[in-house]
């Protein structure tokens, strides 16, 4: 597994002329019959000029919903791969290739398969940050906004008791054992290194700082076992905790802006997500758990680089047939089990 410290995080931005860009970016994609999906991390003006923003899970339903011949990516590696085992018919795009994934990179396929080889019979279920190689021996995927869900409908279509290997996230992995109460269940123990990097001391030290907030917390991050010890210990109210997928925190933004309008919401993930929150809900203050939690391979993808994709048709993401015939199954059961909103 790779080191919390060891990976890269996000640097200083060059300094670029964001209308111009934007407006030639639009008229390659028209030109190119595209559209810009783009996730809740990307950089804002990549998320102002793209078509849809959402989560993986929202993305993966778009991508597999929509007409046009050519999908620019603006997220991973791996979530270009899943729009393009969904729709092999079409060029995806995404606009830088070293876009990757450290929680993708935390299995392989050899320790996938000497892990089910221990476990034979049981069901393998992958978060959607896993290589297209990793899905194509797995039996469901899931994403943060349908890992309970996902568990839950396991039980019911092969028994309470059934056997589960969930990975390769170890901190979701924790929360969905503890959601669903499913015991027979092995979690693999990989991170992403910037949820992993969000710890019990920042909620520790950012409660203190504003008490009665209500707390976001997206499920990979590294404080996801102490805030439940907290919430099962009587010492943070439950009812202000939320763990949400990005998507989850987006809807819950929407909703804080009718019903808590000058509130504070303290949000533990990726910071990027700060900007759709506070697009949608200027009225309420959100502060980060963490200043620091910044994904530098989402902030890989630019304008610049977006605008380059679009009009060289390049770089592509493409899984070569046999291997996306194998993924295409567990991702098509996540894509029709739909998300959770606690
Ligand atoms: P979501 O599915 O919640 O958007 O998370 C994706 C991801 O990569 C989190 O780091
Ligand atoms: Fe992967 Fe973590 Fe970046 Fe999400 S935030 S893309 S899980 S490295």
């Amino acid at each position: 597994m790779t080191s919390s410290f060891s990976l890269p995080m996000a640097g200083d931005p060059e300094p670029i002329d964001i209308p111009a860009l934007s407006a030639e970016v639009r008229e390659l994609a028209a030109q190119r019959d595209a559209v810009i999906l783009a996730h809740n991390y990307q950089v804002p003006e990549v998320q102002d000029v793209a078509d849809y923003v959402g989560d993986s899970l929202g993305l993966s339903q778009r991508a597999a919903a929509v007409d046009n011949a050519v999908i620019a990516f603006c997220g991973v590696h791996f979530m270009a791969e899943t729009a393009s085992i969904l729709c092999p018919g079409k060029t995806v795009l995404i606009p830088d290739l070293d876009a990757g994934c450290s929680l993708a990179d935390s299995i392989t396929v050899p320790e996938l398969e000497a892990w089910q080889a221990e476990h034979p019979g049981a069901i393998t279920v992958m978060y959607v940050n896993t290589t297209a190689a990793i899905k194509a021996l797995t039996d469901y995927c899931c994403t943060s906004s349908n890992a309970v869900n996902v568990v839950e409908h396991i039980r019911r279509e092969h028994g309470e008791d059934v056997e589960i290997l969930f990975g390769p996230d170890m901190f979701l992995g924790a929360y969905v054992q503890k959601t669903t109460g499913h015991r027979n269940m092995h979690v693999w123990s990989g991170e992403c290194h910037v949820h992993a990097g969000i710890r019990p001391s920042d909620i520790s030290e950012v409660r203190a700082a504003h008490p009665g907030a209500d707390f976001l917390i997206h499920p990979e991050c590294g404080c996801v076992t102490s805030v439940m010890e907290y919430v099962a210990a009587g010492d943070v109210d439950a009812e202000g905790v939320h763990m949400l997928s990005t998507g989850g925190m987006l809807d819950y933004a929407q909703e804080a802006e009718r019903e808590h309008a000058g509130g504070t919401v303290i949000v533990a993930t990726e910071t990027g997500m700060l900007y759709p929150m506070r697009k949608a809900a200027p009225d309420v203050t959100f502060i980060p758990a963490n200043r620091a939690a910044s994904c530098r391979y989402m902030k890989m993808i630019t304008l610049p680089k977006l605008r380059d994709a679009l009009r060289d048709l390049s770089p592509e993401v493409k899984v070569a047939p046999d291997l996306a015939a194998k993924a295409l199954v567990p991702i098509e059961r996540m894509v029709a089990i739909g998300p959770r909103r606690d």
